[in-house]
């Protein structure tokens, strides 16, 4: 192993400690005083000790959260001072980008230079584009006709205003981004929050949260209750007086989530699984679509809801294109995200290790083969080998559902036809992906498959301007672009005799 990078002196410091959570001003224990242990997923050890919260604590933070939504600060302060605090949160985020990315490898096990270089810029950059929208929040004037009121006058126009008290409850595969993401709409549309980081990466939304105070967001605005999915999230989920959660998880919680939210109708957004085809056509550019088509899926480990997991090759270049994947999966370095040699890190946990082991094992009793990889490293840490799999069919669990984890399956194609039948089989419908030179299909085929979002030539590419989310059961409504917005606002219409 090249030399260790040096961690950040403050996030050994944030580490080393109790995490208390966030509630109003104070960093406070959990109402049961219970804590639970946090993990570092390259070595199995023990990171922190952060507070257990649960109903009751929720039940707090609420309350918080709705005062400040209804009075205070907050309610009353300018458009244009909110765009400033929330564009200065932004700004913090860049000048502890060291700290943060320390604190994410830690906790999630992503190499170093990857949170450096992407998780941090990108949630710096969600908050500094959504600061903008805060002064542009304009509702519209109306010109109603009223036909059974013929000689009447009328003035009508909308407002946007707050949704009110947001709950927010973020997985742990992008910890920090996760977190701006949700973040960033609610402050700019100035609603208060009740944020429940995932309970195996907890850290870096608490020193976010640190950093949003310093930036001026107004005590009680930004809760953070730490703690676990099925007591604390549960709920947040089903509290009577939180307007809208914001969920990013699987689907099976996302289906929980909305029954829970069926008591006082809140609204919803979710951002659930996915089974993304990506699709190489013979008039590819092999020498970018080969290493994009691997990126597509090892990218974070393969631990991303829009993960390429389902390769399709157009016939005539399917062994080129299955032996040149299997190539650059072999020549991935897989070990601790503090050695900078480092390409992949661990899973997140034992029990995700476990799951994508789960599925390596029926996949292969059901016929897979794996053409590299295909099983766990030995050692402490929770590392999978970054693996392909052929000859798969999608009756298989491993070619039908999310398996989150560095696991490709590909398969060879005939024609659009069949490609757009097979890329459309699944019950998701959150992203894919196109490589070809020629223009014309690659538009038909990005009309074609059903996703939320289609890279063509290109994967996993986002940015705080374009809107992301699911189609079918990938979920509802949109992330980031001025989509987004529409999320966190109601819309008031008053219509005025004159
Ligand atoms: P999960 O969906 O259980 O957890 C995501 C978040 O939801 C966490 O903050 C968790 O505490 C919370 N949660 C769990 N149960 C809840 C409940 N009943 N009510 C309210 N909140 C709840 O995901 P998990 O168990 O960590 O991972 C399992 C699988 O889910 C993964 O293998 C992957 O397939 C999928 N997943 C998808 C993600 C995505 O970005 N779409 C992110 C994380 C997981
Ligand atoms: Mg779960």
């Amino acid at each position: 192993m090249a030399t260790e990078i040096q961690i950040d002196e403050r996030a050994r410091e944030f580490v080393g400690s109790e995490r208390p959570m966030l509630i109003g001003g104070d960093w406070v224990n959990s109402a049961s005083g219970k804590t639970f242990e946090v993990f570092n997923p390259a070595t199995g050890e023990v990171l922190a000790n952060v507070a257990e919260g649960d109903s009751e604590d929720i039940d707090r933070a609420v309350k918080t959260a709705r005062a400040a939504f209804e009075g205070g600060p907050w309610a009353k302060m300018s458009p244009s001072e909110r765009g400033r605090i929330v564009h200065r949160i932004g700004d913090l985020i860049l000048e502890h980008g060291d700290e943060l990315a320390a604190l994410e490898t830690l906790d999630n096990g992503k190499p170093f230079a990857i949170a450096r270089a992407a998780d941090v810029p990108l949630a710096a950059d969600l908050f500094h584009y959504m600061a903008g929208f805060a002064t542009k929040l304009d509702g519209r004037t109306i010109a109603p006709t009223v036909p059974y009121m013929p000689d009447a006058e009328w003035h009508a126009y909308t407002l946007r205003e707050p949704i009110g008290v947001v709950g927010q409850i973020i997985p742990w595969n992008f910890p920090l981004l996760m977190a701006a993401w949700k973040l960033g709409p609610a402050l700019t549309t100035g609603c208060t929050i009740v944020l429940k980081p995932a309970e195996q990466t907890p850290l870096s939304a608490l020193r976010l949260a640190e950093l949003i105070l310093e930036a001026g967001v107004p005590e009680g605005v930004l809760n953070v209750v730490t703690g676990f999915g099925e007591t604390a999230g549960a709920a947040l989920a089903a509290h009577d007086d939180v307007n809208k959660v914001a969920f990013t998880g699987s689907t099976e919680v996302g289906k929980e989530i909305v029954k829970a939210a069926a008591g006082n109708l809140k609204k919803l957004t979710l951002e659930l699984g996915g089974k993304s085809p990506n699709v190489v056509y013979s008039d590819a550019d092999m020498e970018d679509a080969i290493p994009g088509a691997a990126n597509a899926i090892f990218f974070n480990h393969g631990q991303c809801c829009a993960a390429g997991s389902r390769l399709f090759v157009e016939h005539e270049h399917y062994d080129e294109v299955l032996e040149g994947v299997s190539k650059h999966a072999d020549s991935i370095k897989v070990g601790s995200g503090l050695d900078p040699d480092t390409d992949m890190g661990p899973l997140v946990s034992q029990e995700q290790q476990d799951r994508v082991t789960g599925f390596l094992d029926q996949g292969k009793s059901d016929g897979a083969k794996a053409v590299t990889g295909g099983s766990a490293v030995d050692g402490p840490g929770y590392f999978v080998q970054p693996t392909v799999l052929s000859d798969t069919s999608a009756d298989m669990s491993v070619e039908a559902e999310e398996i989150f984890g560095p696991v490709v399956t590909v398969k060879p194609f005939k024609d659009t036809d069949e490609l757009i039948g097979a890329g459309n089989g699944t019950a998701y419908g959150l992203a894919a992906g196109v490589w070809t030179k020629d223009i014309s299909k690659a538009h038909r085929t990005a009309k074609a498959l059903r996703a939320g979002t289609v890279w063509v030539n290109c994967y996993n590419v986002f940015d705080a301007s374009l809107p992301f989310g699911g189609y079918k059961e990938s979920g509802w409504g949109r992330e980031m672009g001025s989509e987004v917005l529409e999320c966190y606002t109601e819309t008031k219409s008053v219509c005025v005799q004159i």
